[in-house]
This record gives C-alpha cells, structure tokens and sequence, in this order.
C-alpha cells in the first residue's frame, strides 16, 4: 500500500483524502490493455467508478472506451477527449434530455432497457432527422452470486428488458426505422469473484445472439458488461485483478462469431488504486466496553460500509505501537450505520494517527454526498506528490 510507504508526508495534508496510486493505476491498465489485445476485446472504463480528472485523463493514454449512466457521464468523457463512437450509454430510466444529448453527440450506442425507451429513442431520432445507434440491454436472469445490493441481472431486477418480453416484440422493433439495433448488452452485477458465474453468462448470451440473429437482428457487438471483483480481504496480495482468467473463460465459453465483444470494468480499473485516508480525532469506550475510534471521514466520503455493509481494509499508517488493540471504527456523521468496520485489529491508535481504508478507488469518491454539509474529500495522487 502506497499510503503506508509514505506516511510521515500524508502527516501533512488536510485529512480526509483520497491518495491514488497512479502507478498501480497504470499498471492495472497495462495488464488489461494486453490480456484483451490477445483476443481483440475491446474494454470500456465504467465512469460511474470514480469520474476524477485526473484519473479519467490516465485512462485515456490507454484507449479505453467510456461506460456512462447519465448524459452528464458522457458530457465528462467527451470534455475529457474521450471518442463519442468509444461511448455506451447504459441506466433504466433516461431523462428527455438525456436522450436528446446522446443522440446529437452520435455515442456508439445507447443501451436501450424498455421496449418504451426504445420507442422514446426512434420518436426523438425521427424529430431530428437521425437514425440512432442502439444495443438492446437484456436481463439475463443470473445470479452473480455477489452481494444483493449490486447484483442486477436476476429476472426480478429493474434492470434491463426481460427476453421474454423482446421476443414478444420483435415485429414492433423491427418497425422502428430511426434506430438501428446494432448489439446486444448485459451486465449481471458488480463485485464478482466466482468467475463460473461468467461461464453461465456466456451460455446464456450465446443462445439469445443465436435467436436474435435468426429473427434478423444484425448485431455488431456484444457487450457483456462489467463485474470483476477486487480483493477487499487482502488487496496487498492482489494489487491487480485476474482479468486474464475472466478473459479466458470469456474466450472459451462465448460462440458469438465475428462480432465484437466489449466489457465495461469500473471497480476492477479503479478500485485498488485509491485510498482514503484520515484521522483519528477521539477514543471512547461505551457503556458496553466497546472501544470506539472516531476519525474525521464518515459515510459522506465512503458510503459502502454503511450502504452495503462492504467491508474495507483498515491500518493505522502512522502509528509507532507494536501492541494492537481492538476497535469500532466510526465516522463523524449524524447517523448509527456510520461505521467503517467493528472489531478491527489496529495498533494502538491515538488522536492524530493516520488510518487508511483501502480499496476504495471506485465508488468512493463518486458517491460522496455533502451530508450534514461536509465538504467533499480531495485528492492527492502519487505522481504529483
Ligand atoms: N456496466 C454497467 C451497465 C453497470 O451498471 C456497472 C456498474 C458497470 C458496467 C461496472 O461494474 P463494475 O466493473 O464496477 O463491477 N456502488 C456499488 C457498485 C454499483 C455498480 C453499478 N453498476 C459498490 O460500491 O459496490
């Protein structure tokens, strides 16, 4: 961890931050670029992961395409020099002007998910004289076997159109002649580290591009979204992610033909490279003898803990102590969920330490919220240090 090779200068700066390791950032990318280059992926970095300047210009270097949730992702990554025909547009409910901003930049294509949306589109293409690109997101019905709160390719989800429900439709699409249907899109859930899971994916998508294709759907690419989990546990032991296994699997398990096949990673680019770090302000004990830690982030920097009970790694980066204490690590919102992690092992922290909580370089940062008016985190990154 980058914090802890250089913890008597993070001493100095204004806590809480987010530290990014723009070195491990750039290796993460070298390693991904060259395991899909050896089966001609193409990958498309999920802003929604951490959309900072600066690590969005990083990214670039390396010719990545854009995953975006809003129109104000894509206005981000256009502003950023990101290629329109490298942008997808992806989200179940897009506003008009939204839509409207995504058909005049001409993205590569939008992720349609309702059989209305689709409808919506070709009504705004035909208003403005355009024939829109789009891919049909389908719910895949699998279970990722992730945490609940992310998954979102489970037949009940709100995400994406049921199959089902496109194959009632297929006469009504086709129909619709200011939109091209030129892919097909799926993303099951995030935090995957049951890799088989892709395995079931990639079957399920061969027989619905299979179906499509005999029903006279011309489709350019499949996009079989994001998902790569990280290592939360011990991210030391696993800096950069296995995406030559994920690739491997892809690779022996999807019979899509000559089409493109795309992924859109956000978590698995972004996740281990950043960390927030902050400071112990008070100890207390409770009534109960739990010995609390109060530092000065809170769920208004880091929302997962009290989001989705995530769990991050903790480590007091500046502490001299060799005896190790346990403590409630807790946060300075107005709320009870406000709790980083219970019963954590750390060395005898005191007002002032430095603690990091790592793994936190995706949905970190881009989820921050200015509860209680906090301010937001800023950043440091390693190559302006
Ligand atoms: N593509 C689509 C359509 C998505 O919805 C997402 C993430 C991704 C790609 C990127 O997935 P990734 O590679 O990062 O797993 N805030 C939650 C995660 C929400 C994920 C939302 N969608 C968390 O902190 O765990």
């Amino acid at each position: 961890m980058l914090s802890r090779q250089i913890a008597s200068k993070l001493l100095n700066y204004e806590t809480p931050f987010y530290l990014y390791d723009i070195d491990l950032l750039r290796r993460t990318l070298e390693s991904l670029v060259y395991e899909s280059e050896k089966y001609g992926y193409k990958v498309h970095y999920a802003i929604k992961a951490n959309y900072d300047d600066h690590i969005l210009g990083v990214i670039r270097e390396y010719g990545l395409g854009i995953d975006c949730a809003s129109g104000n992702e894509i206005r981000k990554a256009l502003e950023l020099g990101f290629d329109p025909k490298g942008i997808v547009y992806a989200g179940v409910g897009k506003r008009d002007k939204e839509l409207h901003y995504a058909i005049e930049r001409n993205i590569l294509a939008i992720n349609c998910e309702s059989i209305e949306e689709l409808h919506v589109i070709d009504a705004f293409s035909a208003e403005c004289g355009r024939c829109t690109d789009v891919a049909l997101r389908i719910n895949p019905d699998i279970d990722p076997k992730t945490n609940h709160c992310i998954d979102t390719g489970q037949a009940d989800s709100k995400f994406g159109i049921s199959y089902e429900e496109v194959l009632e439709h297929v006469e009504d699409i086709k129909s619709l002649k200011n939109i091209n249907i030129i892919g097909l899109h799926l993303h099951i859930g995030s935090q995957i580290r049951e890799l088989h899971v892709f395995e079931n994916m990639c079957d399920k998508v061969n027989v619905i591009v299979a179906n499509l294709a005999s029903l006279g759907f011309d489709l350019r690419f499949v996009d079989v979204g994001g998902g790569l989990g990280i290592n939360y546990d011990v991210p030391e032991n696993e800096p950069i992610p296995n995406f030559a296994s994920l690739f491997s699997i892809v690779q022996k398990h999807l019979d899509v033909g000559s089409r493109e096949v795309h992924f859109e990673f956000g978590r698995s680019i972004v996740g281990e490279c950043g960390e927030l770090i902050t400071r112990v302000l008070f100890n207390k004990t409770t009534a109960t003898g739990r010995k609390l830690l109060i530092v000065d982030a809170s769920m208004t920097e880091l929302v997962r803990p009290a989001m989705y009970g995530s769990y991050h790694n903790i480590e007091n980066i500046t502490s001299q102590e060799s005896a190790m204490e346990k403590y409630t690590v807790v946060g300075t919102a107005c709320e009870s969920t406000d709790v980083f992690d219970e019963n954590v092992s750390l060395r005898k922290s005191r007002r002032g330490d430095l603690l990091t909580i790592k793994s936190a370089g995706a949905y970190g940062m881009s989820m921050a919220s200015r509860y209680n008016l906090h301010d937001l985190p800023s950043a440091v990154y390693s190559d302006k240090l």
